[in-house]
């Protein structure tokens, strides 16, 4: 049997540019489908970061009169563990400052329909007859709205590969005015109910779960969950037709990456048969932090988007009775200018008690990870959830509203599932203050019972999150599509 050969198409990746998990999923899961013998390549725009960390390359193609796109080129580069990288790079497009869908001042690119059109179309290029590279892909594995057009453009190109489209975020849909079509050079049949027409918009997404021969999202409860309202977010009837060829699969994590024992972002490194180097972590993140340096009073920890759907409404909301019970509370973030205000309110209010910072760090996210007693996650929809998994690998129990991946991958504490070993965190049904804040204190409660609460904490170490049993499902689903049996 030749080896199965599958394009990752991604508009992020780790660690070269990552905006949340999308990134992290991306730098990983093809590490993990090449370790079981599946050959990726990963194909991503060139933006400037990731030109700039592209140590070697190759012009491996150029194309200059795709009608609609500017000229373009593909570099080849690689990623860690050898996973073999395409680098769509097109300047006039990608090389800017600011991130990959937002300028510097967090506004949406006004060519972003271009700009992931673009991405879409030498995607399927790559997948088809036109491909001007040697390798051709046995399937192409697309990631939300940002390459949810290569279906389209595969479903009428000449020798197309299969397409899987996997959803992380169905909120984010890549909608935009139907004049879009022609400037896309998309065939002006395809603009209908059964094709890429949603409301009234061409709709990125809608054309990949359309038009793709499998949806994949990122954890089976979430699969559920959007084939109704709310959270089908408009695409619950077409997502309810196609249920059949919808598969749910877990995150995994970069075990790697995320590993209390090798960290090296962390004061003290620990692992579950030696717990210690925790409370090293927790005295340094206070004085990091400017908190008081308190090793009895509970910490909780946030690492979050300040978006609606994270719910960290709720936690301001209850903040001031938290700092009251007693606890502290540290929080990394950035999004929404209302909320990133009033997460900084709270902390001159409450100094020494509450602390924030605003903006993306990597080394802080891994020592909050390792340094809070437990970490908030009371996100009102959430398609699977990075830091849950995360915190539980760093021995930081999870206290998240039972939705979407979170349900699925965090057992609730009763004096039942801690007996048996199963409890991993404390979850709430009812998106409410009152539950978050009942269930908060629920946790503090158990936290000053020692002998409950390291067992919960190993409990948590225990769990295996790594990325293998999800790439073999993966490769299932690969297999399932291409009709093929091993
Ligand atoms: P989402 O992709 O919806 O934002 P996930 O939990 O799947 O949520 O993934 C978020 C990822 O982004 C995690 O790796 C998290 O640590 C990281 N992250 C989010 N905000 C920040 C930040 N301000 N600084 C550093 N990392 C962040
Ligand atoms: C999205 C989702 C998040 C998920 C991530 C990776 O950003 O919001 O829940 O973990 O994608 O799949």
């Amino acid at each position: 049997m030749p080896k199965l050969k599958a394009l990752f198409a991604t508009s992020e990746v780790a660690p070269l540019v990552k905006t949340g998990g999308l990134g992290d999923v991306s730098g990983a899961l093809p590490a993990a489908l090449r370790a079981i013998g599946v050959d990726v390549r990963i194909l991503v725009p060139g933006y400037k970061p990731v030109i700039a960390q592209l140590a070697q390359h190759r012009v491996v193609a150029t194309f200059d009169n795709l009608p609609g796109f500017p000229p373009a080129r593909l570099l080849s580069g690689k990623m860690a563990h050898d996973v073999p990288l395409l680098v769509l790079d097109c300047p006039v497009l990608y090389q800017r400052d600011g991130g990959p869908y937002q300028s510097v001042s967090g506004v949406d690119w006004a060519d972003n329909a271009l700009r992931f059109g673009l991405l879409s179309k030498i995607a399927a290029v790559l997948g088809c007859d036109e491909s001007p590279l040697d390798w051709h892909p046995d399937l192409v594995h697309c990631n939300d709205w940002q390459t949810g057009l290569t279906p389209a453009y595969l479903h009428f190109s000449q020798g197309a590969a299969p397409s899987i489209v996997a959803i992380h975020n169905l909120l984010f849909q890549g909608n935009f005015s139907p004049e879009t079509v022609s400037e896309l050079h998309l065939p002006p049949s395809c603009y209908s109910i059964n094709g890429v027409e949603y409301y009234g918009k061409l709709s990125f997404l809608k054309a990949g779960l359309f038009y793709a021969d499998h949806i994949t999202t990122v954890s089976p409860n979430y699969a559920k969950e959007i084939q109704k309202e709310p959270l089908g977010f408009g695409m619950q009837g077409l997502l309810a037709t196609r249920r059949n060829e919808l598969t749910g699969i877990l995150n995994g994590i970069d075990t790697d990456e995320w590993n209390p024992a090798t960290d090296p972002h962390l004061a003290k490194n620990y692992n579950r048969a030696r717990m210690a180097g925790k409370a090293a972590n927790k005295e340094a993140l206070q004085i990091r932090m400017g908190l008081n340096v308190a090793p009895d009073i509970p910490l909780l920890g946030v690492v979050s988007r300040l978006t609606h759907q994270k719910g960290l409404d709720l936690l301001l909301e209850i903040a001031p009775r938290l700092v009251e019970l007693p606890a502290q509370l540290v929080m990394l973030g950035t999004g929404e200018a209302s909320m990133e205000k009033a997460v900084r309110d709270l902390t001159r209010s409450y100094p020494g008690q509450i602390s924030a910072h605003i903006g993306f760090s990597e080394d802080l996210s891994h020592q909050i990870e390792a340094g809070a007693d437990m970490f908030v996650m009371p996100s009102r929809f959430e398609p699977c959830g990075l830091n849950q998994l995360y915190s539980q690998r760093y021995g930081t129990p999870p206290i998240v509203h039972a939705t979407g991946g979170l349900a699925d991958s965090v057992v609730d504490c009763t004096p039942k599932t801690l007996g048996d070993g199963s409890a991993s965190g404390f979850a709430f049904l009812g998106m409410t203050a009152e539950n978050l804040f009942a269930t908060i204190q629920r946790a503090i409660d158990l936290y000053h019972d020692q002998e409950k609460w390291k067992a919960l904490r190993k409990n948590c170490m225990a769990k295996d999150f790594s990325w293998q049993r999800s790439a073999e499902t993966y490769r299932a689903v690969y297999l399932k599509v291409l009709g093929r049996q091993e």
